[in-house]
């Protein structure tokens, strides 16, 4: 599976059951299905699906905030990545990192100078992929996650 090709494009929403599916297979942090809904109203540029040969295999979903910059004292429009996920069959070929891309390419469109997210401690795919994109840990979260698991705040400018 090294080699599938895939494509990115705006989610929709007979995805959204789908994007559930690989939210609740992939990840501990689960939403509801109106929050999901929330973003693709709101934010549809910024919320993205890979799909191989007509199968949505992975999403990332991310909004818009304002809030205290991370990188200077000021308020600034923030690009959140709420949650990115692509099913294990499909690690590993570069779906997260162009999800992340496209993300960001979005986020900056809607006027975010920055993005940021948490992500486990442990989680060193995530965080790998993270810091390949130049992203950095601007903070530490103790007890972020519902287990008692830390978070790192990573963040870099747009
Ligand atoms: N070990 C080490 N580095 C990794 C790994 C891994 N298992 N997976 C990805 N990376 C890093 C590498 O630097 C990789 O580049 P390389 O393949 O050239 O070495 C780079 O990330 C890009 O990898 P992709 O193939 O683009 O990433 P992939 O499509 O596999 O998706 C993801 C990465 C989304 C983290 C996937 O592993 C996943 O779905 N994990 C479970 C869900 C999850 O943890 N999501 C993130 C939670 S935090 C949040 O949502 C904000
Ligand atoms: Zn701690």
């Amino acid at each position: 599976m090294s080699k599938a090709k895939y494509t990115i494009r705006m989610v929709e929403l007979k995805d959204i059951p789908v994007v559930m599916d690989i939210n609740m297979k992939c990840l501990p942090e689960n939403y509801t299905q109106s929050f999901f809904i929330q973003h693709y109203k709101k934010f549809p540029k910024a919320f993205l699906v890979a799909e191989v040969e007509g199968r949505v295999v992975g999403y990332i979903m991310c909004r818009v905030e304002h809030g205290i910059s991370n990188f200077k004292f000021t308020l600034t429009k923030k690009g959140h990545v709420i949650s990115i996920a692509v099913l294990p069959e499909y690690r590993r070929m570069g779906i997260g990192y162009n999800l992340m891309v496209k993300g960001m390419e979005a986020l900056k469109e809607y006027g975010a100078t920055e993005v940021y997210l948490e992500v486990r401690v442990s989680n060193y795919p995530a965080i790998h992929l993270y810091e390949k994109l130049n992203y950095v840990i601007v903070n530490r979260i103790h007890g972020y996650y519902a287990d008692g698991e830390d978070a790192y705040v990573m963040a870099r400018p747009l």
